[in-house]
């Protein structure tokens, strides 16, 4: 389908003349109404966090070796059973309709294409279903725990019947984490669009009220605590991820709550401003999980080259949330392919000038 605000012909043509993703950012900020991009785009308060994950990830410097035949390089790995082709995911990210009429579904098809896998969130504007009939490709979701812990159980047996791969629980929103530029937009899930997979029959739509904290309270919990997680992961026999840690003790707690994967997050930079950037805490937390549990970092990942550092620093895999919403706005699921075939060509590429031929050379630079 053709983006809202570029002629059919012209997509094609203008991802295919982006050569890296900074360009997919420019385009998908042309063709995305304002304060869905403002949304999208915004951190929390100063929004520190925010500019330090792009930031740190630079501080570490790829002392390379050379003169390694690298002619022979993949970067496969195997995440929960599963081979994927390079070690890169789609993190969640809330309401992709706001970027491009085909949503959820475009970055399925993309993310199936590539073999890569997708992370739903459970705030997206497709129902889990339809994007699970859309890709045979790995899918996994992410889930807030909500006050309606019996809500929260039948949503994940539901997605589990479905055929959800994995379950990603987020810790790092007791509440909402506050985005001035939505306050001063006055923000709203728009009309036309339905948080769908948290309707409740009889229970509040979710569409009313400023800001993501006045749309979906009711979705989250302040008064989570690890023995929720352990009762989540007793709900589902998939591997569960926690999501949103920063702390090597927080990782601990994840793994003996029954968590299978710690995903290193600090949300994009939209919960605590002033969380320490990904890239900086990923070593000592992924030091805790090493041989446990499975190792995920997201946090201003825009260049392949910070895949090769975060698996260096102890990652087994690598999401990146704002990119794919780019090529998404930018050209729908040919944005989205365009945005993953991008860091997957960069990844392998840094490989080769690293002087290493897969993953696991990686992790001994
Ligand atoms: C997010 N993120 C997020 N996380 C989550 O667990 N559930 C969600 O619904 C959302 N929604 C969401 C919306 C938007 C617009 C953004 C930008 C982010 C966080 C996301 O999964 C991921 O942690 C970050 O986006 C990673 O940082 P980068 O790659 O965007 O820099
Ligand atoms: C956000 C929520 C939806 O970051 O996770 O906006």
């Amino acid at each position: 389908m053709a983006s809202p605000r570029f002629p059919g012909a012209d997509i094609a043509a203008r991802v295919a003349a982006c050569v890296s993703l900074a360009d997919l950012r420019s385009l998908a900020e042309q063709a995305i109404e304002r304060t869905a991009w403002d949304y999208y785009r915004s951190g929390a308060w100063d929004e520190a966090t925010l500019a330090a994950n792009e930031e740190r990830w630079r501080r570490f410097e790829i002392h390379y070796r050379g003169m390694v035949d690298v002619s022979q390089r993949s970067g496969r790995t195997v995440l929960f059973g599963r081979e994927i082709p390079c070690p890169l995911l789609a993190a969640p990210t809330a309401m992709q309709r706001m970027a491009h009429p085909d949503g959820e579904c475009a970055t399925a098809r993309a993310c199936g294409a590539a073999g890569l896998p997708m992370c739903l969130s459970s705030l997206s504007t497709t129902a889990l279903e339809e994007v699970r009939a859309a890709t045979d490709g790995p899918l996994w979701m992410q889930v807030y725990i909500s006050k309606d812990r019996g809500f929260t159980r039948s949503l994940i047996e539901r997605a589990d019947a479905a055929g959800v791969e994995a379950f990603a629980v987020t810790c790092d929103t007791p509440v909402w984490g506050v985005r001035d530029r939505d306050m001063r937009n006055g923000f709203r899930v728009p009309d036309g669009l339905r948080i769908v997979n948290l309707e409740r029959p009889g229970g509040p739509t979710g569409h009313a009220g400023v800001g993501i904290g006045g749309a979906l309270s009711w979705t989250i919990d302040d008064t989570l605590t690890w023995r929720d997680v352990e009762a989540l992961a007793g709900w589902t026999k998939r591997p569960v991820l926690v999501k949103g840690i920063c702390r090597p003790d927080d990782a601990r707690a994840a793994i003996g709550s029954g968590a299978r994967g710690v995903w290193i997050s600090n949300h994009g930079g939209r919960q605590l401003d002033g969380a320490p950037a990904t890239a900086d805490v990923l070593g000592a937390c992924a030091a805790e999980a090493r041989g446990r549990a499975a190792v995920v970092v997201d946090g201003g990942v825009r260049r392949g080259t910070d895949i090769v550092r975060a698996l260096a620093l102890g990652a087994d895999a690598v999401a990146v949330g704002r990119p794919i919403l780019w090529g998404l706005g930018a050209g729908g699921e040919l944005g989205v392919r365009r945005a993953l075939d991008m860091l997957r060509t960069e990844f392998e590429l840094a490989l080769a000038l690293a002087g290493v031929r897969n993953c696991d050379e990686i992790r001994a630079l």
